[in-house]
Formats: C-alpha cells, sequence, structure tokens
C-alpha cells in the first residue's frame, strides 16, 4: 500500500478500507464455489483472455487476472495478438472464443490499437460470455436492476461499502466521472433498490460547475477521473468515506485520484491505492465468470 507511505506528517483519523483483504476473502470463497461446481458438473469454468498489442501495463493486467484465475481453480487461456492486427482478425477471434463451448467468459483487454473499433469488439463478445459487462444486452439489464453479469469494479466497489460497514441507503453518493467502465455503472448500481444501495446519487464530470461544492455535500465521494491526487482536502467534507478508484502512473508508482495523505486526515475512511478497489475489481471478475460456467450448463 504505497499510499500509506503518503501520511507522513498528517493525522491519519481514517479507517483504510483494505481491498486486498476483502478481495483474497472473497476469491477464497469463490475456489470453493469453483471447486464445488466442477465436482457437480464436471464443467472447469474458462476464461479466455484477449491482449492486442505490448502495452507493459495490460499485460500486467491481463497476467495478475490469469493468476488470479488459477488460484480460484478457473481455467484461463490467453490469445496474444500484435498491435497490428487488424479489425478484421480480432473480430474473428472473437467469433472464435464465441462459438466454443468450452469457453465461458471473454475478456479483450483495453485499450485496444487506434485501428481498432473499440465498440464493435465490445459488441461482438456474445453477451453470456461477457464477463465484462460492456455488452448492450447486459448493460441494459444492469440499468433495469436484474444484472446478469455485475460491472466488475462497481461491484467490487459496493462490496467494499458493504464490508466496511458503510451505511448506503439514503446516504448521498458523488461519483467524478461518467466513464462506461465506472463511472456511469457505479451511479446505476448505487441508486437501484437492495442492499448497500438506495442511495442519492450525483455524478460529475469534466463539464461540471463548481465541483467542489458537489463534492462537499458526498457522505460517500467515488473518484474516478484518471488524474493523480486530483481529490484534495477541501473538496471533502469531514466523516465522509472516499473511495478512490484512480490509478495513474506517476514516476514509476501508482497514485490514485485522491490526495491520500491530507484526505485520511479528513474521511472517516478511504482505500488506497494500490490494494483497495483494484483487487476487488479482480475478484468480480473471477464471479462473473463463475457465472457464465453455471449460465452455460442451464
Ligand atoms: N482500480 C481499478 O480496478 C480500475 C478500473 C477501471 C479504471 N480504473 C482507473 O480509474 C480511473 C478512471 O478510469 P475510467 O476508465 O473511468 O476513465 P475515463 O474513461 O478516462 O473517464 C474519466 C472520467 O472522468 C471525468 N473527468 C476527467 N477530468 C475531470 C475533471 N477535471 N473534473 C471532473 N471530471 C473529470 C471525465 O469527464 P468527461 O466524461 O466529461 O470527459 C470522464 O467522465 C483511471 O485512473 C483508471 O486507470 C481503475
Amino acid at each position: 500500500m504505497d499510499d500509506l507511505n503518503d501520511t507522513k506528517g498528517f493525522p491519519l483519523t481514517a479507517k483504510i478500507i483494505d481491498g486486498k483483504a476483502v478481495a483474497a476473502r472473497l476469491r477464497e470463497e469463490l475456489a470453493t464455489e469453483v471447486a464445488a461446481f466442477i465436482q457437480q458438473t464436471s464443467v472447469t469454468p474458462h476464461l479466455a483472455a484477449v491482449l492486442v498489442g505490448a502495452d507493459p501495463a495490460s499485460a500486467i493486467y491481463v497476467r495478475n487476472k490469469q493468476r488470479a484465475c488459477e488460484k480460484a481453480g478457473i481455467k484461463s487461456t490467453l490469445h496474444k495478438l500484435s498491435a497490428e492486427t487488424t479489425q478484421d482478425a480480432l473480430l474473428s477471434l472473437v467469433q472464435r472464443l464465441n462459438d466454443d463451448a468450452d469457453v465461458h467468459g471473454i475478456l479483450v483487454q483495453l485499450p485496444l490499437p487506434k485501428q481498432i473499433d473499440e465498440t464493435a469488439i465490445l459488441d461482438a463478445v456474445v453477451s453470456a460470455k461477457d464477463v465484462d459487462a460492456f455488452h448492450p444486452a447486459n448493460v441494459g439489464l444492469i440499468v433495469q436492476g436484474r444484472p446478469r453479469f455485475l460491472p466488475c469494479t462497481p461491484a467490487g466497489i459496493q462490496q467494499l461499502l458493504i464490508d466496511s460497514g458503510t451505511i448506503v441507503a439514503g446516504s448521498h453518493v458523488v461519483v467524478l466521472g461518467r466513464s462506461e467502465i465506472v463511472g456511469k455503472p457505479m451511479a446505476l448500481l448505487l441508486m437501484q433498490k437492495g442492499p448497500a444501495a438506495n442511495a442519492t446519487v450525483t455524478v460529475c464530470h469534466s463539464r461540471t460547475q463548481n465541483l467542489a461544492d458537489i463534492t462537499r455535500t458526498a457522505d460517500i465521494l467515488i473518484a474516478a477521473i484518471g488524474s493523480a491526487k486530483f481529490v484534495t482536502a477541501d473538496m471533502v467534507k469531514p466523516g465522509a468515506v472516499v473511495i478512490d478508484v484512480g490509478t495513474n502512473r506517476v514516476d514509476e508508482k501508482l497514485v490514485g485520484d485522491v490526495d491520500f495523505g491530507p484526505v485520511s486526515g479528513i474521511a472517516s475512511a478511504i482505500t488506497p491505492v494500490p490494494g483497495g478497489v483494484g483487487p476487488m475489481t479482480i475478484a468480480m471478475l473471477l464471479r462473473n465468470t463463475l457465472t457464465a460456467a453455471r449460465l452455460s450448463v442451464h
């Protein structure tokens, strides 16, 4: 947890929400479920990952996801393509994986090279194997409050809120960022009826006026903008729960979207970077892969 080195000189009053520990527990529970599923069905859940190009960060993300699969008893295969891969070649690989009955989940690591239309590729993944929950059919189910697959990062954050005993119902949640991957589905999950939901949600983005006035009203502040240490202490209400989704590489170090040291002296609970949201995203991906395997046998 590099963030904890940044607290020198600041009063650390916030409880640290240890995503690494929560994710490790979830992965253990999942491994037991996977073993039981294999015993009942003789089917081993299988996640196929597609990595295009040689982006080092993407390669690390994929490797971490593969390792986590193996530890949970989930089969994982990697399809590595060159940075010059054409859209047609990638589409035909996705089609092959769609048609392969042995594959239950397909993960296309983003970002894709410039010559490839990301939306076209994500739409091509058959919705029953779309373990990232990016397909319009799966997003529609999330919007309607009857998800088939949970959006991985937002669902991981929701689990951290549950685990840390944060009261979400009736709280004002401010989500910074409106991306399809984090901000938008996060807002959807928390505004639904149900456990760790029923919140009043405000979504902010780059065109939001008087941003700090809004963030200061948040009981729960979720930062997902991709800008290192953007959320400063003066933007946080004393006692707020702060969830930092950001993963920004600064001087070879991972830094969140939250200025951790000063903010941890004001917040009541906070996630570190690394070791907060990131491990939860992977745990939820594994859960979705087991769900996909279950769907395939029913
Ligand atoms: N830990 C994990 O598992 C995980 C998973 C996914 C992402 N991430 C990290 O989370 C961060 C966000 O990722 P993303 O994919 O959601 O990013 P994204 O697609 O780049 O979206 C960023 C969002 O932040 C908004 N924004 C940017 N600058 C802003 C500002 N100054 N004030 C207010 N809003 C601003 C943008 O507004 P506009 O829409 O107006 O442009 C956009 O909605 C990144 O650091 C990413 O690496 C981490």
